[in-house]
This record gives C-alpha cells, structure tokens and sequence, in this order.
C-alpha cells in the first residue's frame, strides 16, 4: 500500500491538497484574511505552493485521525514594523549563552504547545520555504520534514553501530524573512531571484529542527542523550539509501539558527544545539542544550583537524569568531565542524554551518563543500588555498561565484527552491524522446575520439548534504 502511496503520489497529491482546502478551518487574522497555508487565496489569488510531496493516502489518514503538514505560506507583503525581538540587546560574542536561549526561546514561543504547526501559533507568524515537495528527497506529511544527510556509524555516540539513519527536518522563518520569501515568490510560475536584492533584512531568524531516523529500542541504546527523547511521527525511511518510504517515527536531535544581526561583522550569526535528555526539562523541547555559535570562520586558520567519531567535544581554542560550549555535564560529546568550527551533531564534521551556507547563490555555481564533488575537491584539496575560499569571511548578500549569480544571502533553501522550480518547469518531471536518439552504444562511445561537448554551466544539487 505505501509502495503504491508513493508511485502514485502526483494523483494522490492533488486529492489531498482538494482535501486540505475542504478542511481549511480559515483561521483568520487580524485584518480578516485568512492565515497560513492551504488557502485557495494564500498569497495574493496565486495557486498554492504544495504543502508536501510524500504522504499515507488520504484514506489512511482519515481512518487514523492524524494530523497532516500544512504550509505556512502567506508571506507579509510588506514589510513588518522592525520591532527587533529582545536578543537584539544581548552581546551574543560576550553572553553567548544568553543570546542562544533567548533565540531559542523565541522560536519555541507558541510553537511547542502546537507541535511546531505553526499556523496555530497565536503569539507570532513563522512561515516556510516552498518548493521543498519536491524530488526524491521532497518534504513528507505528517510535519514537513525533508530528507537532509545520512548519519554515519559512532558519528554521535561511541556506542552507534546502526548504520543507516538519515537526518530529516524542517526549517522556520520569521515575519522579517518571511517577507522576503515573498519578494522572490510573488509570481508562483515565476520566482525573481533578483529580488533577493541584497539580502534578508534586519531582524530576520531562520531556524531548524533537525531528527533522526532510528529506530526507538536502537537510539535509546546505541545514543544515550536520545533517552527521553521526542519522537514525531514520520512519512520517512529507517535505511537512508532507501527511497521507500513508511510511517515511521524519528528522534529530535539537533536546533539550527541564523539570525541577520547588523552587529554581526558579516552580518549573520549562527548557532546550535543538541539534543539532551538527561536535562530532563518539564518542557522537553529545552532539553536541547546550547552547543555553540559562529559569527566568523577564522580564516587563517587552515589547519587540518576533525573529530569525526567524537568521545569527547574538542574545543579549538585557537577559534576567535566560534564559541563552543564548555560545560560537558550538559553536553554530550560532539564532533563540531572542521577544526573545532561550529556544527551540529548530525552535520558534516569537515565543514561548517557558515561554510556550506556562504555557498548559497543561484544558480548554485559551486558545491556546497568541496567535499561533495570528485572535480572540485581534486582542484581544492583539504586546507589548500582553494578549499580555504569555503572558510573565508564572505559578508552576506554576496554571491560565492560571481558574475551571474544571485546570492540567496545564506540560504540554502531558497537557493533550492528556485533549483526545483527551474528544473521542475524544464522537464515537468518527465523524460524525453529525443534523449533517447542517435546515442552510441557505451563500447563504441569508448573507441570514439573523445571530442569535449560544450557544456553548460555546472549547477550543483542541494537536496542532499553527503558526509
Ligand atoms: C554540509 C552543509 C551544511 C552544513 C554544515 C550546515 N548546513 Fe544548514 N543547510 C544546508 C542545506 C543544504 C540546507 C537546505 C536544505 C535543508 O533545509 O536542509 C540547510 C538549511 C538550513 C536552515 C534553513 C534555512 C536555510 O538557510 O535554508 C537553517 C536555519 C540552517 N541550515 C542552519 C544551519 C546551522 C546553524 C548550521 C551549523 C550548526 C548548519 N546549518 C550547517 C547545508 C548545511
């Protein structure tokens, strides 16, 4: 049955979006429009984003009773009042602690009680990136989780023999950037990149909550700080090579922020944290603990170094723009990014969360690590000056590769949602006859002269952060 849910999801897709909007309980606003996403109206009388790409069929979970991913997509048209949140006032570089809870705190408000569906939140509006249905690692329904990076073996814990989980997760953006999203997706057939301009505004917080697919018995065993865990349900797979997808449930692991602070020297700060059941918090969600924040990538500093399967947490102290937490009663060991950078648990350990994101641009002239591309990693190898060009100080709203790119200033799923759409709209997902002409046979392809074909411009996928 789910085999089937899956081969037939296009079909199924649209009967559920009929059903969401027959279901739409038209939340209101203040100003009487309704709210969120689902809304034949949503976005100025443009056709709704999808909310999802991969789901149980809608009979299944009408007989069940379970809750479906809706997306929040009713972009403030303007711009919002700049009423910066409070942790504007805090020197993040001196209080990082503070700075880290009080953004937390801010992006829990009115979302844990609601099990972050954010259109029922009554305190603020967050809203999501569209175009993340889409392809094989495309956005599910129970809470639009998408599939992100496989988890290596003793990459969280020594005991992690499991070897096959995946991280999945789902990302928020305030009124600031939700503003923004909606400058570049005014058009729903045709998204501006341009109006990126230079950038997210003042004020603007992105945030994700990041979970692993484990079974239960397995991560309570085999990844101690997953004990008393949050466990969501999931239309995802225990076997990240697996493209098969079952109702599974899967462990919340991992926070991510960035927020656009103007007295950052680049202009973002990023922070993270992990996952901590033996804080035991009355609110689970505070059990994750702080791990660090970055607001610069130390440079110079080329250095080759990591913790890949981490006992303990290996702070750098040579780091002068990371700040690591030190307390190892709250946090469990961790491998943290490239020499000592910040990264969350289930991140690359050879890169970092400015690294990857500084790549963000589209199109998406350069991989997000030169570790994901045979070419690229040959003409950039580990700690050379090449490589270093992924470690620099790029401020923000400045595209990696220039001319004729658009910075999506840091955000690598804008970038990818533009990607999905471009690519959607130039094959409607389809194959073609004349892909299938005049194509040598692979032996005499071999004995051919190889005459190099002028190729177009490499764009390189973001759906998927390899490890
Ligand atoms: C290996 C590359 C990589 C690293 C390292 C990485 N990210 Fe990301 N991040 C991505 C990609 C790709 C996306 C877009 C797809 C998605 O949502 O996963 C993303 C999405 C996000 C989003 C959602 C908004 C957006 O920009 O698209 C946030 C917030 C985020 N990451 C924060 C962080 C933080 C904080 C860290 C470090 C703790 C980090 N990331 C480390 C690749 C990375």
């Amino acid at each position: 049955m789910h085999k089937k849910a899956i081969l037939v999801a296009g079909l199924l897709f649209t009967t559920i979006l009929v059903i969401a909007i027959a279901c739409s309980d038209s939340k209101k606003n203040d100003t009487g429009t309704p709210t969120g996403g689902g809304s034949p109206t949503a976005t100025g009388g443009e056709q709704p984003f999808p909310d999802f790409g991969f789901m149980l069929t809608p009979q299944q979970v009408a007989d069940s009773g379970y809750k479906v991913f809706r997306l929040s997509q009713d972009f403030p048209a303007e711009l919002p009042e700049p009423k910066l949140p409070e942790f504007f006032n805090i020197d993040f570089k001196k209080d990082w602690r503070k700075y880290l809870l009080a953004v937390q705190k801010y992006c829990f408000e009115g979302n844990t009680e609601v099990d972050f569906r954010v259109h029922e939140n009554d305190i603020r509006s967050w809203y999501h990136m569209p175009w993340q249905h889409y392809g094989p690692n495309g956005r599910e329904g129970f809470h639009g989780l998408t599939k992100e990076a496989p988890v290596q073996p003793q990459q969280l814990a020594s005991g992690q023999n499991f070897a096959t989980s995946g991280a999945w997760a789902v990302g928020f953006f305030n009124d600031v950037a939700g503003y923004t999203i909606g400058q570049v997706w005014k058009d729903h057939d045709n998204p501006v990149a341009a109006n990126m301009g230079s950038g997210f505004k003042n004020g603007a917080v992105l945030f994700k909550i990041l979970f692993l697919s484990m079974p239960q018995t397995v991560a309570e065993q085999q990844v101690p700080f997953l004990q008393n865990g949050i466990w969501w349900d999931a239309y995802a797979t225990y076997n990240f090579n697996s493209s098969e997808r079952t109702h599974i449930k899967v462990a919340l692991i991992q926070m991510d922020i960035m927020v656009r602070d103007e007295r950052a020297p680049n202009g973002w700060v990023f922070g993270n944290f992990q996952y901590n059941g033996k804080m035991n918090k009355a609110n689970k969600w505070e059990n994750l603990v702080p791990v660090g924040l970055m607001w610069g990538q130390d440079p110079t500093n080329n250095t080759n170094q990591s913790n890949p399967k981490p006992t303990q947490t290996i702070i750098n102290t040579k780091l002068v723009e990371t700040i690591i937490n030190p307390d190892t009663t709250e946090l469990p060991p961790t491998h943290l990014g490239w020499n000592g950078r910040l990264n969350g648990p289930v991140d690359n350990p050879m890169s970092s969360c400015y690294s990857c994101h500084s790549t963000a641009e589209y199109p998406q002239g350069s991989p997000i690590s030169p570790l994901f591309d045979a070419d690229t990693l040959k003409a950039n190898p580990v700690g050379s000056p090449g490589w270093m060009r992924w470690f620099s100080n790029l401020k923000c709203g400045t595209p990696f590769d220039s001319p004729g790119y658009q910075s999506t200033d840091f955000c690598l799923q804008m970038a990818e949602a533009i990607q999905n759409f471009t690519t959607w709209k130039a094959t409607e997902g389809g194959l073609f006859y004349k892909d299938y002409q005049n194509v040598p046979k692979a032996q005499a392809n071999d004995k051919a002269p190889k005459a190099e074909p002028a190729k177009p411009a490499k764009v390189f996928p973001l759906d998927r952060r390899n490890i």
